[in-house]
């Protein structure tokens, strides 16, 4: 079977530098992917800056700089915070390439061929800053209900694309696919959303010129958000797909983005692609939003945590843990210093490095390091060994449900077993006695053996801890595929295992 897997991020506007919320939605969909491919899947997984629109314009003016240097300066601030959170993306898309004006294009001409693109005048209510029209009921005392800010009334000559004739086809494709829009919660709200009426959508602009021009009439500039969504396909090489990608991998598996972006993923994307006459991506997962210390992440509260500063500070596995680990992805969250630090000490200096360190250390001990070959098992070590396979299967599970806080929960509740197995076996009172050497034997090779398997399982969320457990345990550290090697029994005896060197040191709070 051709297994294969495309999952993406949304594409991030070049007019802000990277933050935790932008790492959080890259972090879980690296996470998946490192799981697809750990389980053989051929995975794309995509992610890119949207650099077009008014926003990027204003803002390249303001820094006496033209649109494009912004983006070019920018984007590598992307490219570097990815680089250095080990995100494993397959491509990195930008709305000013080629490829992606191509496909917009074609994408545009199509839809208007159909007879779903017309022009027309658009008049309402227009927050600048965040690039929509409100009615006159959306706004909240004359301000953007997003915002706050003035809006004010804007008339334009602008193409219109014929969402409201689709309306009733999204209703269904979303009450036949209970799993296409999630969390549940988002999903009933999208619908409720729907169901109340869905106006054709203005997808044109004249008023500034940052963008990918209409085709036959210059003086529009194509809408972000038609222009930006439709970077999942011209990834893929749309609509020419010389390389057969966009055959092989589309419909994508998955969208991740954030709740606040949720509409124009589950109503606006899916009916330009009815329009266009192509298939609707399998499934859009909206998380929640970070606060900080309680607070709303902003600029203007100088507030914002960036994930370098934390890198730098707690080293890029704890980040990547505790991001995953701290709220169950699709619930809001709150980011704190203290509940890193706690985390840290408590489940990754205490629990797994502990482990590791505690067990290699006794196998130098006991037996020179070198790995015996175990007895027969009795209770206790049966029932030890009998919550892996279990495991492993409630994690796929987990995954395919993106639900990555439970997925560690289901890691951490091995490691701890790993830790009361040693309190159960007590090898240090086995050592004492000759007659229990076969004994010892077996705890130390089941110890060791499941924090092989232990390695692997956390190789998606911490790559670079799987691989210093693994090299500790004398396997290849760079092999962390799952098939064929998530059953129980895979270390050799004989295996030279030297002690571990500290994973997590203890932070000590300031
Ligand atoms: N350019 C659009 C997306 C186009 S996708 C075709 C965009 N860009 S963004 O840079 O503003 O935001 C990107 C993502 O960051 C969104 O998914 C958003 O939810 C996420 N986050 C921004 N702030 C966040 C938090 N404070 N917490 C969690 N995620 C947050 O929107």
């Amino acid at each position: 079977m051709d297994k294969h897997f495309y999952i993406s991020t949304p594409i991030y506007y070049v007019n802000d530098v990277p933050h935790i919320g932008h790492a959080y939605t890259t972090l879980a969909c690296d996470v998946l992917a490192r799981y697809k491919r750990a389980r053989g899947f051929d995975v794309c997984f995509l992610t890119g800056t949207d650099e077009h629109g008014q926003k990027v314009e204003t803002a390249a003016k303001a820094n006496g700089e033209t649109p494009l240097e912004l983006a070019d300066r920018v984007v590598k601030r992307f490219q570097s915070v990815w680089e250095k959170l080990n995100i494993s993306h397959t491509d990195f898309i930008r709305t000013t390439q080629e490829r992606h004006k191509l496909a917009v294009t074609e994408q545009f001409r199509k839809i208007e061929a159909a007879g779903d693109i017309y022009l027309g005048y658009y008049e309402d209510w227009y927050c600048t800053p965040c690039e929509t029209f409100w009615t006159e009921t959306q706004l909240l005392d004359g301000t953007c209900p997003d915002c706050g800010r003035p809006t004010s009334k804007l008339k334009e000559e602008s193409y219109f694309f014929r969402m409201s004739k689709y309306q009733d086809q999204l209703i269904q494709h979303i009450e036949e696919n209970p799993d296409f829009i999630q969390p549940k919660s988002r999903r009933n709200e999208i619908l409720s959303f729907v169901k109340e009426g869905l106006r054709d959508l203005s997808i044109s602009r004249t008023s500034f010129s940052w963008g990918i021009p209409a085709p036959g009439n210059e003086k529009h500039v194509i809408y972000v958000w038609f222009d930006a969504l439709t970077n999942y396909i011209s990834a893929l090489g749309y609509p020419d797909d010389k390389d057969g990608l966009y055959k092989k991998f589309w419909p994508a598996d998955a969208h991740v983005i954030g709740k606040d972006i949720l509409r124009f993923h589950a109503v606006y994307w899916p009916t330009f692609l009815m329009a266009a006459g192509l298939p609707l991506p399998k499934k859009v997962f909206a998380h929640g939003w970070w606060t900080v210390e309680g607070q709303k992440m902003s600029k203007s509260l100088r507030n914002v945590v960036e994930p370098n500063m934390l890198i730098d500070t707690y080293g890029v596995d704890a980040i990547r843990y505790f991001l995953l680990r701290e709220v169950p992805f699709g619930l809001d969250g709150d980011f704190s210093h203290s509940s890193l630090i706690s985390r840290i000490n408590s489940d990754l200096a205490n629990d797994l490095g502990n482990l590791l360190s505690r067990s290699t250390a006794m196998l130098g001990k006991y037996f020179g390091g070198v790995l015996p070959q175990p007895g027969a098992a009795d209770d206790v070590d049966s029932a030890f060994t009998a919550r892996f396979p279990k495991a492993v299967k409630l994690l796929d599970k987990q995954y395919s449900d993106m639900a990555f806080n439970k997925a560690l929960q289901t890691i951490w509740e091995l490691i701890s077993s790993g830790n009361k197995y040693i309190d159960e076996t007590a090898p240090w009172a086995l050592a004492k006695d000759e007659g229990q050497q076969e004994r010892l034997a077996t705890v130390m090779y089941n110890l060791l053996e499941a924090q092989r398997l232990i390695a692997l399982l956390v190789a998606p969320f911490m790559p670079d801890t799987a691989s210093k457990m693994l090299e500790t345990l004398g396997c290849d550290k760079d092999d962390v595929s799952l098939e064929g090697r998530d059953a129980w029994g895979g270390l050799q005896a004989g295996t030279e295992i030297s002690k571990a060197q500290p994973l997590f040191p203890r932070i000590e709070a300031e």
